[in-house]
């Protein structure tokens, strides 16, 4: 932990130079540990100017994600509050459900800079390079039957749209159930996966995954023209600690909402959120492909069509083209 409170040290001197001596006199640690703590930053990424006489200087820090700076930005009273940070995995999904199996508490939150194997809905997979984006997964324990695992889906939807709206200021919008879109395309993905009991949810993961800083020229050319990021829309590097706790204060509390008033404030939420709701659409349903106008949100949270003869269709899963 050391290098950390090195780098904190660093941070508050930015742009100037801070002796060698004075950082081993604040860490009372040698001149020699100091340098070696140095080099162990090189290895990450950060670059230094070492003068004698004069020190060291930060002049480059990698956007790497730190605990503290997560930390830092939570109101939360669980949620991120045991954090798991890792550099690489196959998949949030998987570090988190072994975390669940092993007993972890609600709220325990996996953050990988990078997935190698991310997942997405309907068996795709999701492209996750190294420190570009979100990609994190949420354990909750909702003393609920199986059956409103669907609803809490549509409730990380709404919390990671309000987060990315107050955070960014980029007009986000939630296409049912959960895709966010930003001008028809796709910025965050969220997987819910529910691990059930005698018919009672025993835990669900909650995956979310957030295109922050991709470039347009580092998306994948199959995704140029259904994907986007953060900072395509906004024209700037957005700070991921930020968003993420952004994200997690709005789940806790919209969480809470749902516990205790159920699931009927988080619709209107979701509708006064969504980019579905008034449009025409045709959706891809296991059962084959219907089309109509999207009228509503049910009180489950099956999202209502009304078809060219006027029947009410109710559609609980399936993939919506707008
Ligand atoms: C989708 O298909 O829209 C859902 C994508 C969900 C991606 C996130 S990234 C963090 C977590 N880990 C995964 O492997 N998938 C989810």
């Amino acid at each position: 932990m050391e290098h950390l409170r090195l780098l904190d040290i660093l941070r508050e001197h930015r742009g100037a130079y801070i002796s060698g001596e004075e950082i081993s006199r604040r860490l009372s640690i040698s001149r020699t540990a100091v340098w070696k703590q140095i080099n162990k930053l090189r290895e990450e990424g950060y670059e230094f100017e070492a003068v004698s006489r004069k020190g060291y200087r930060l002049v480059f820090a990698p956007d790497k994600l730190e605990e503290g700076d997560v930390l830092e930005g939570l109101q939360t009273k669980s949620f991120g509050r045991h954090l798991n940070l890792m550099e690489v995995t196959s998949s949030t999904q998987e570090a988190a459900r072994l975390l669940a199996e092993e007993g972890a508490p609600e709220g325990t939150l996996v953050i990988a800079e990078e997935q190698t194997g991310g997942r997405g809905r309907q068996g795709k997979r999701w492209y996750s390079p190294a420190r570009k984006g979100i990609w994190m997964s949420l354990l909750l324990r909702p003393q609920r039957p199986l059956s409103f695992a669907p609803q809490l889906t549509l409730l990380t939807a709404v919390a990671v749209c309000r987060a990315i709206r107050k955070v960014t200021g980029v007009d986000a919008g939630i296409k049912w159930p959960n895709d966010l879109l930003v001008q028809g395309k796709k910025i965050c993905g969220i997987l819910i996966e529910s691990v059930g009991e005698d018919e009672r949810i025993k835990y669900c993961i909650a995956g979310i995954g957030i295109d922050v800083n991709v470039e347009l020229e580092e998306l994948p050319t199959e995704l140029h023209t259904v994907a986007t990021s953060l900072k395509i829309e906004s024209g700037q590097t957005q700070s991921r600690a930020t968003l993420i706790s952004a994200v997690m204060n709005e789940l806790e509390q919209l969480y809470n909402l749902y516990e205790e008033e159920g699931f009927a404030p988080i619709r209107h939420l979701w509708e006064a959120l969504s980019v579905t709701l008034g449009k025409r659409v045709t959706v891809k349903t296991p059962r084959g492909e219907t089309e109509g106008t999207a009228e509503a949100l049910d009180e489950t949270g099956a999202l209502v069509l009304l078809d060219d003869t006027g029947n009410i269709i109710t559609i609980f899963s399936g993939d919506v083209q707008l």
